[in-house]
């Protein structure tokens, strides 16, 4: 477990919402307690699908003041860095796995004035990690394999997130985790040390007028296993 709980985030994945309706999904889920947007950006090369372009966050950008976390499912991943800065992502996370040049791709979201993370699929050891802890503000620990919504979680990854915990101990860098999240395993990851919680389907589902509940459940699951007061 953390020695020093940070903040529970929850952040809702538009992957598993309404296209039709974006930008009120966007607003509704904010609304309904998610603290940032999550927003999942797919080349189907890098991944087998394909979702959203620099031109959609843009279209989506004036629904909230919530910040944009987008999860960049691309390569080569470097030309697409400034469109989704100037689209309005907030922070800008990048895949281990997309290309040879990780600490290219870190300098340019930071030079961008975004905040910086790296992605590890779920096959992909830590320790690529170690050579840029001083260039990142956040890690993305995938529990699933990226591509899809609505896919089971991977057990394996609780001990990832605890050996990532440790690794960042002491370091203003957050510890993300994504795929398969439900307020059954929120408690389990939140003690294993996980801070932001991503959630496609299990926040989506049932429509707009139970995202405050379910965003309430992951979020008290979490909070309860660190003993956190809301
Ligand atoms: C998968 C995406 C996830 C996805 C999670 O590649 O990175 O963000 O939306 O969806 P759920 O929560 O349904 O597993
Ligand atoms: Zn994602």
């Amino acid at each position: 477990m953390s020695s020093a709980p940070r903040p529970i985030r929850i952040l809702p994945s538009i992957l598993a919402s309404d296209f039709a309706r974006l930008g009120e999904e966007v607003r509704a889920c904010i609304a309904a307690g998610g603290d940032m947007v999550h927003i999942d950006v797919m080349d189907g090369h890098f991944v087998p699908n394909l979702t959203f372009g620099p031109d959609i966050v843009k279209a989506i950008r004036p629904a909230t003041d919530a910040p944009f976390d987008v999860h960049m499912m691309v390569a080569p991943v470097d030309p697409w860095i400034e469109p989704f800065a100037k689209a309005g992502a907030d922070v800008i996370s990048v895949h281990a796995e997309a290309g040879p040049h990780l600490h290219r791709s870190l300098q340019l979201i930071r030079a961008a004035g975004r905040k910086a993370g790296v992605v590890l699929n779920p096959g992909t050891h830590e320790s690529v990690l170690e050579p840029v802890l001083d260039d990142i503000d956040m890690v993305l620990l995938m529990s699933v394999n990226p591509g899809f919504g609505g896919q089971k979680f991977i057990p394996a990854t609780l001990e990832k997130i605890r050996r990532v915990r440790a690794m960042i101990e002491g370091r203003a860098i957050a510890l993300e985790v994504d795929g398969g999240v439900t307020p059954d395993n929120a408690g389990a990851l939140a003690a294993a040390g996980a801070d932001w919680l991503v959630a496609g389907s299990s926040v989506f589902k049932d429509g707009p007028a139970h995202y405050a509940r379910n965003i309430a459940a992951i979020r008290n699951a979490a909070e309860a296993a660190r003993g956190v007061l809301v």
